[in-house]
């Protein structure tokens, strides 16, 4: 089958206008176009049962990768470029120029979400509105922050300002799950703070930027952002190993960001804000709100087929909830829409891979294998990449759902009668990202958050777990996380505080109120923001 016929199984707004091979890359400001070999893009949407062909991608070699990489660091020229040392309203004007650009696309870019990475329409738009809307915020988050340091301290006869002050070359990948969003709650932060970026897209959801390649070019200086396209195991190491990297930002897996880490010459050069692995509990106590709590778990372990970093990974529920809840949430399970992404109401569509569908059944054996049943009719039967969703009872500690991340659409459920089971459980798990907790009894809900918020980065009641809003702190501890990402503590991460002193003489407070009176200085300077 054709890729345009295979398009065909869309409705006609959201059909491909064919296959999309896609050949160039951004690198200092030119849009290059790649000859070498590509890789072909399949999308979770099948046809009889095999993932159809949408297009194609660069497979860049180490050397064009990195000479990608050197129009970065030759933009950010130690500290001396245009971009780390321009003001921070031009800054701020480029921002605004690039996001009023990637508005026009905002059609595309959704249509390509769907056959990409097989999102919901509702939610393919939902993530391209909120990557829009934390711009904004980061915006205004600037220009908050540039207000506060725009005045001079004097503390024991000393007089400074103190500002933050850009990183470096920020190396900048996002995860297939939110291939926009997350990746630019990270690139956004990063290049409004002065810092130049080099982009990789993920495997999944590549194709996507496309669209938004001449927007990078038209609204940021040359080598302010750049692209790279190709395997991660052959290009993204070396980015590392030339110790050109002063920031790298992935949200991904602890094993590949253990990985690329590693490879940094100097480490101690190297800041890493990390978004990585993390299998979230919820713990229902006996005198949850059960309709609640089957509609958070619900969402919380199924939204966009369980493929979410925040999802709850692993149910605790009391024994004397046990039969109530199951029967509760098999049946809202049952009641899940499948189909593709267009669909209206579609709640589960397919998986990325047959390879996913494949580890998803795996699970399911090995689970079975010591014990556990799938409670809904039709859990874990899959068609091509789509699949029913599974909920697992009981998932004992033997059994890989009890500790692997499955990212993906099972819902594993752990009866437990002792509170010492899912707490032991939280204490020892490699993860430390989130936890929900449903009940009523406010003092048992207290007695769990004081030691939880020591093992998490933030618990939830009555409440599934998720990252927004975008306001709050995100971050994890353990193999979850590594640094805060917020809209405001984005941009704490990707620079430093800089200041600039003197002792209160004559001499100095004419020179700075020259420099400061002349606009002598981007950082020494008390212009305010509006
Ligand atoms: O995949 C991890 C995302 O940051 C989750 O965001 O909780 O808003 O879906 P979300």
């Amino acid at each position: 089958m054709t890729t345009v016929a295979a398009s065909l199984l869309a409705p006609e707004a959201y059909r491909l206008p064919g296959l999309i091979q896609q050949t160039e890359y951004l690198c200092n400001g030119e849009i290059r176009h790649w000859d070498g070999p590509c890789r072909e893009v399949f999308s979770p949407v099948c046809h009889d049962g095999r993932p159809v062909a949408i297009g194609s991608f660069p497979l860049m070699t180490e050397d064009a990768a990195l000479a990608t990489l050197d129009a970065a660091v030759r933009a950010y020229d130690q500290g001396r470029g245009y971009w780390p040392t321009c003001t921070v309203s031009e800054r701020i004007s480029h921002v605004e120029q690039f996001a009023f650009r990637m508005q026009e696309v905002r059609e595309e870019v959704v249509t390509l979400l769907m056959w990409e990475i097989g999102k919901s329409l509702g939610d393919a738009r939902k993530e391209f509105d909120r990557t829009l809307d934390y711009i904004r915020d980061t915006i205004d988050a600037v220009k908050e922050l540039d207000r506060v340091s725009s005045r001079f301290v004097i503390e024991q006869d000393v007089v400074a300002q103190i500002r933050r002050a850009p990183l470096g070359v920020v190396f900048c990948m996002g995860p297939y799950n939110y291939p926009l969003n997350e990746t630019f709650t990270t690139l956004i932060p990063a290049l409004i703070m002065g810092n130049t970026a080099v982009l990789k897209p993920p495997r999944h959801g590549v194709l996507l930027y496309r669209l938004l390649l001449r927007a990078f070019q038209e609204s940021f200086p040359p080598g302010v952002v750049n692209t790279i396209y190709g395997e991660g195991s052959k290009i993204a190491g070396p980015l590392m190993a030339s110790g050109k990297v002063d920031v790298l930002a992935f949200i991904g897996s602890s094993r590949v960001a253990d990985a690329l880490k590693a490879q940094h010459p100097k480490p101690h050069r190297l800041r890493c804000v990390l978004g990585l692995d993390a299998k979230n509990a919820a713990i229902i106590l006996p005198d949850a709100d059960l309709d609640r709590t089957v509609t958070e778990c619900l969402l919380g372990s199924l939204s966009y087929n369980g493929q979410r970093c925040t999802a709850l990974k692993i149910l605790f529920v009391h024994e004397a909830l046990r039969e109530a809840f199951l029967e509760k949430l098999a049946a809202a399970v049952s009641a899940l829409p499948c189909g593709l992404p267009w669909e209206d109401g579609v709640k589960i569509t397919p998986l990325p891979t047959l390879k996913q569908v494949a580890y998803m059944r795996e699970l399911l054996d090995d689970a079975a294998a010591h014990g556990g049943a799938v409670v809904n009719p039709g859990g874990g039967q899959a068609n091509g990449t789509l699949m029913c969703p599974a909920v697992v009872c009981p998932v004992t500690p033997d059994a890989r759902l009890y500790r692997e991340e499955q990212f993906g659409p099972i819902v594993p459920i752990c009866p437990f009668t002792d509170l010492d089971e899912p707490m032991h459980y939280v204490t020892e798990s490699n993860y430390g990202q989130q936890v929900s907790i449903f009940g009523a009894d406010s003092a048992q809900i207290a007695a769990l958050i004081d030691p939880l918020v020591n093992q998490v980065c933030r618990v939830n009641i009555n409440s599934q777990c998720q990252r927004g809003p975008d306001t709050f702190p995100f971050t994890g501890r353990k193999d979850s996380a590594e640094g805060t990402l917020s809209v405001s503590d984005a941009l704490r991460v990707f620079t430093i505080r800089t200041l600039v002193a003197a002792k209160q003489t004559d001499e100095n407070k004419r020179i700075i109120t020259e420099i400061v009176r002349e606009h002598q200085s981007t950082f020494l300077s008390t212009d305010f923001l509006l």
